[in-house]
């Protein structure tokens, strides 16, 4: 019989469909069975997980881990560590690092860096801007998991594309299958109700919010679903915040656009009450709404609008987040390390099942991205990455616990039940007993090489920038096809 390397006995298993109890094996990384402790084979080294829930280990689709570029709010070591403590096994870093990741180069020097430091799997993100359009081909060489394109300024001064560098990047990025990802806020509607405010000399945590009202997400989403359409390009809306967000994207959904989206816990839990408290703390892009938007974000997630949970993990220093003038406060706060904890204090409230939880958290992030079932499955053949939790534990976050090197979040002092105990990345442990691993430093991979996307969808190919400019003058129109 086969020695698995490593039996997690006697957890609960807990997978989109069923939670159970079960022991898990695990061999070269991979699991091995799942099933009762009496067929299970032998094995190395044994845990005991009575008591304790194993879940697919959590797959954050949006993280800033600020390396190369601003190491004093983070770096690829204590973002990964972050990762680790929360139960996330594989994270996808954003482009707006200094230099943005937006050519083969600087695409390469990230991979550099990832790969020495991590403690988890990752995807790294390429950048579609107004004049990047030209790299897409040598990003996807170089390795990225999808395009990030910002329709809104935020952190890193990376400014937003027109309509139609945004039409065309669609058109370039459509034919190859990648899926590009949004931060969809309209920056013309933003910037201009910004200088009014200023203007009006206002300067007080409210004020972000006032200049973000719900129909600056309401108009990205609905014109990037558009383009999106036309193109036949696979998108995800990142940071979903407000209610009305969701009719756009049910509606594209419903007209076959292969759109998908993510909101977070700062979404789903916090609102426009809590910027007394918190002040520039709280600041964040798109920014915390008022309370009414979160019973329809949650029912969103139960529905399927929203495919998934990410964190948008955007450390910033206490110095950086507590400044007098909020348009001065940078935008963002760590999440990576929390999301869990706090979606398993919902889950234990009884806001959804554990079941839904690892869909949103595991399994959809997967499938939308084209790793599922080697990431975000409990089943054999399935990469080991797991993460083995207490739902029972209660305790209370505390910032300056935090792995993160931004030790400033809107979470500290919350009382949450459900901790993570253990990490595995590919069968090794890379947490163990809230202790890091510290020798699993660079032993996270780029998740790129195992991505399978379905076939790509192009649509109106006849129509597009290079099509029309190749054809010259004696193209003749094609009659439309319904
Ligand atoms: C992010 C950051 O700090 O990089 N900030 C934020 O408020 N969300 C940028 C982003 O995700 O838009
Ligand atoms: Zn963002």
């Amino acid at each position: 019989m086969t020695t698995a390397d490593l039996v997690i006995r006697n957890g609960m298993v807990v997978t989109p469909d069923a939670a159970f109890a079960a022991s898990v094996a695990v061999r070269d990384g991979k699991i091995l069975a799942v099933g009762a402790q009496d067929a299970m084979p032998p094995a190395r080294e044994t845990l005991d997980a009575r008591g304790l829930h194993i879940l697919p280990g959590a797959i954050d689709v949006h993280v800033h881990f600020r390396d190369p570029g601003y190491p004093h709010k983070e770096d690829w070591a204590s973002g990964t560590a972050a990762a680790a403590f929360g139960g996330v096994t594989t994270v996808f870093d954003m482009p707006n690092t200094i230099p943005p990741t937006a050519t083969a180069e600087s695409l390469a020097e990230k991979h550099a860096i990832a790969s020495s430091k991590a403690h988890v799997d990752y995807g790294l993100y390429g950048l579609l801007g107004e004049e990047t359009i030209a790299h897409v081909g040598a990003l996807i060489e170089g390795g990225v998991i999808g395009f990030k394109l910002y329709m809104g300024n935020t952190f890193g001064k990376i400014p937003s594309p027109s309509t139609g560098a945004m039409l065309e990047a669609f058109e370039v990025v459509a034919p190859t299958g990648k899926r590009i990802s949004l931060h969809a806020e309209t920056n013309s509607i933003m910037e201009r109700r910004e200088t009014q405010l200023r203007n009006a000399g206002r300067r007080d945590p409210l004020a972000h919010l006032a200049c973000r009202p719900a129909v600056v997400a309401v108009e990205a989403v609905s014109r990037a679903a558009i383009l999106a359409e036309w193109t036949g390009a696979r998108i995800h809306i990142l940071h979903i915040s407000s209610a009305d967000e969701l009719r756009p994207l049910r509606e594209a959904k419903a007209r076959g656009v292969d759109i998908t989206g993510e909101t977070g816990p700062h979404y789903l839990m916090l609102s426009a009450d809590d910027y007394a408290r918190f002040g520039g703390i709280i600041r964040v892009n798109p920014p915390v709404r008022e309370a009414f938007n979160q019973e329809p974000l949650w029912a969103a997630l139960a529905d399927g609008t929203i495919d998934m949970v990410a964190t948008d993990h955007a450390p910033h220093t206490p110095e950086e987040k507590t400044r007098n003038d909020i348009f001065t406060v940078d935008c963002g706060f760590p999440g990576v390390e929390t999301q869990m904890p706090l979606m398993l204090t919902a889950m234990n409230a009884g806001r959804m099942s554990i079941c839904d939880y690892v869909r949103w958290s595991a399994a959809n992030p997967a499938r939308v991205f084209g790793l599922y079932p080697t990431k975000g499955a409990i089943q054999p053949g399935a990469d080991a990455d797991l993460a083995i939790v207490d739902l029972a534990r209660s305790w209370i976050i505390d910032d300056a616990k935090l792995q993160s090197r931004s030790r400033v979040s809107p979470w500290h002092g919350r009382a949450v039940q459900g901790l993570p105990l253990h990490t595995l990345v590919r069968g090794r442990f890379v947490m163990r007993d809230r202790v890091l691993v510290e020798d699993t430093r660079g032993f996270g991979r780029s998740v790129h090489a195992i991505q399978r996307m379905p076939e790509p969808q192009p649509r109106n190919t006849d129509k597009t920038s290079a099509e029309i400019v190749r054809a010259g003058p004696s193209a003749r129109p094609r009659e439309h096809v319904a």
